[in-house]
Order: C-alpha cells, then structure tokens, then sequence
C-alpha cells in the first residue's frame, strides 16, 4: 500500500529542485538522436544518485535500474526526450535558446518528471521489493528511439520489466488530472511518399508532353476514396496528403511531381488493404495518362494498446495518492502516435494522459509549453505506481 501522505511531502521536497530543471531543459531542446547535451543533464543530475545506469545503446539514451530493498518484479518508467524542429513563440521567460527547435511536445516536463520520480523511489528505496527501470529515451517524435531501443535488446536486460508505464501531458485535460483506457489508444502511423512521372515540356504544348501535375492532381483525389470506399465506416482510418512538389516556372511542365502523405488507424489488419489501395490507385491513374509512377510505402509506428491490468493499477493509484476525483473518466481515442506502443507490443503496461489544463495550447504549436503545476501529479503518479507495483 503507498504511503500516501510521506509520498506527496517527499514529491513536494523535490519539487523546486525538478520546476528549474524543466526550465533548464526546455532551453536546450535537440531533435532525434542529436540529445547530446539533454542526455549530459540527465546523466549529471543522476550522477550521486544510487541508480545504475548502463552504456548508451544509442548514444543519447540513458537508462538506469534502481534496486529495492528486497526481491520482487521490475516496473519500467519511460520518458521521451527529444524536442521538435519548432520555432518557440511561447514568451516564456525559459523558451528556447535554439532557433528553430523547441520542447513543443512537452518531453522536457516528461524528463523532469521522470528524474524526480528516481529522487523520491530513492528516498523509498527500503520499501520496494523489486527495482525500478528508469528509461530516457530518444527521438520519439520519429517513431524510431523506441523501436531501436527495443532492437538493441532493452527489455530483455535482467531484470526483465514485467509491467511499462508512461506519461503524456495532454492540453484540453484539466490540470493534474490523469486518464487511460484499455485497448488501442492512439493510432498506427505509417508513411509513403509517390514520385509521378511524365514528360515535361512548354506549357503551351499540352500535346507534346505527358503532364505529371494533372495526373498528381487525379492521384490526389483518386487516394481519397480509399477510407471512404474500402474501409468499413464502423473503423477510423485516416488517410492524408501533406506534401506535393513539383515544377519551378509558371510556363513549364515539369517531368515528375511527388506526394507525401500519411496513414492513421487502431487495427493492424488495416495496413495491408491501405498499402494495396495506394499501390492500385497509383499505378491506375498513372496508367491512364501515360505517366509512371514509384511508390514507397513504410511502416512507421504501430497502434497503442493499453493493457486492462496496468490501466486498473493506474486508476487505483492515482484515485487513493490524488484523490478519486484525479482520474478523468474521458479518455477519447486519438489518430495521434507514439512509440510507446512498441513497448506495449512487448510488455503488458499502458501510457497515462496527465492533463495540462482545459484551455492549454496544443501540442506541437509555437505556443506551447508544459504546465508547470502538472509536475508534481505526474510525480505521484510515476512513483505511486512504482511504489505499488513494487509494494512488500
Ligand atoms: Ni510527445
């Protein structure tokens, strides 16, 4: 059982001490796998701390393992730590000293949190029968840290976790209030990028050329009936072009035209009926207009799938260390992503939204930045869990 009243006065003891170290953090964001400096104040600040920490796997990452006082099984604490090539415009007085990067995605909240979390399962490290893994992992934002991690061998290091959490702080969620649900979360998100090409030529002889940006604009809305006519209405499956380039001058056709986009769903079955719609719809309409087309389609994240078990042992926490009103019963699915899910493939765990604050700008915007006052929820949270998981 956690000590409910020692648990929140330890948190509070740590608390100044974790608010400068978000401010520190958030002034020196680094995008995927270039977190040198991020990486050397987590390593500093766990430097006297009695965590082992390992070598890097990938450079950037730091993980660590805190040993109970007794025997019993390991819980991972996960954070991501990279930041968003994002041009801050949040006024606060600790924005980002790197133009043109930023921590728009809060990871240096997560960062903070997760390292007062090890301050105070120190101070408790008597009471936990088992240990704590302490992950801080990168590039999160190219659904690559994760999965490399995993590749690198993480979960298979004894001790071997037997249960995974994280935290997301979430604008639109009061403040300090968490939430999670069984089942798929967020979704899966895979990419493709489709090069059209045709033969260009002098924009007042159509008839000489083979025209890519016509055929690029049918491959547009020719793409845009795959959800709509393939996919059963009951899934959400999102399909979406961001990107389309092609040409330099007003009176010349170019010869080929590329269009990146994105696909978004929960049911991993999906991915093959999308691929193969992509794949017929292009080579069709390019067919039709004489053009040829390429089309690389690569699997990036996959859905998150939060375990029944690990989101009953959140909810319990967090309703007896922050009181039943602390758990918000609203948890909607989101066509987000997030490379926690490749934990959840491996280990039975869940990732919690911990709100920001109902009127909180949105994630990945100029204006964002953490909230302060989440901190401390997401500590006794992180470390109720452990606390519990671990209990004697
Ligand atoms: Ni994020």
């Amino acid at each position: 059982m956690v000590p409910h009243a020692e648990l929140r006065k330890r948190v509070a003891d740590v608390l100044p001490e974790i608010v400068s170290l978000r401010h520190a953090l958030h002034r020196i964001p680094e995008t995927h796998f270039q977190e040198r400096e991020t990486s050397a104040t987590i390593r500093a600040f766990l430097a006297d701390s009695s965590l082992e920490i390992l070598p890097p796997l990938l450079q950037t990452d730091t993980v660590g393992l805190l040993r109970g006082g007794s025997d019993g099984p390991c819980i991972l604490l996960r954070s991501d730590i990279d930041a968003l090539p994002v041009q801050e415009r949040s006024g606060a007085a600790w924005s980002s000293e790197r133009p043109g990067c930023a921590h728009s995605c809060g990871h240096d909240g997560h960062m903070a949190m997760l390292l007062g979390t090890a301050r105070v399962l120190e101070s408790f490290s008597q009471e936990l029968a088992g240990s704590v893994r302490f992950v801080f992992q990168p590039a999160e934002e190219e659904a690559a840290g994760g999965k490399a991690l995993i590749e690198k061998g993480l979960l298979d290091i004894a001790p071997r976790p037997a249960a995974a959490f994280a935290l997301h702080g979430w604008p639109g969620m009061p403040v300090g209030r968490l939430s999670s649900a069984a089942g798929p979360s967020m979704a899966a998100a895979d990419t493709f990028l489709i090069t059209v090409r045709g033969r260009g030529g002098h924009a007042a002889f159509p008839h000489l050329v083979i025209d890519p940006v016509l055929t690029a604009a049918r491959v547009v809305t020719g793409l845009q009936s795959i959800v709509s006519r393939s996919m059963d209405p009951q899934e959400s499956v999102v399909l979406s072009i961001c990107r389309i380039e092609g040409g330099k001058a007003n009176n010349v056709i170019p010869d080929e035209v590329q269009l990146e986009g994105t696909t978004r769903y929960f049911d991993r079955s999906l991915q093959g009926t999308l691929r193969e719609g992509i794949r017929r719809t292009v080579e069709g309409v390019c067919a039709a207009s004489g053009c040829t087309a390429e089309l690389v389609y690569e699997e990036g994240y996959v859905p998150l799938v939060n375990h029944q078990s690990a989101v009953d042992l959140a909810r319990s926490v967090v309703t007896s260390c922050l009181g039943p009103a602390s758990w918000f019963s609203e948890h909607p699915r989101t066509m987000g992503a997030e490379d926690f899910a490749f934990y959840l493939e491996k280990v039975p765990g869940a990732l919690l939204r911990l709100g920001l604050g109902e009127e909180w700008r949105p994630l990945h915007s100029a204006a964002f930045d953490f909230n302060d006052q989440s901190l401390e929820p997401g500590i006794v949270t992180l470390s109720g869990l452990a606390l519990e998981f671990c209990g004697k």
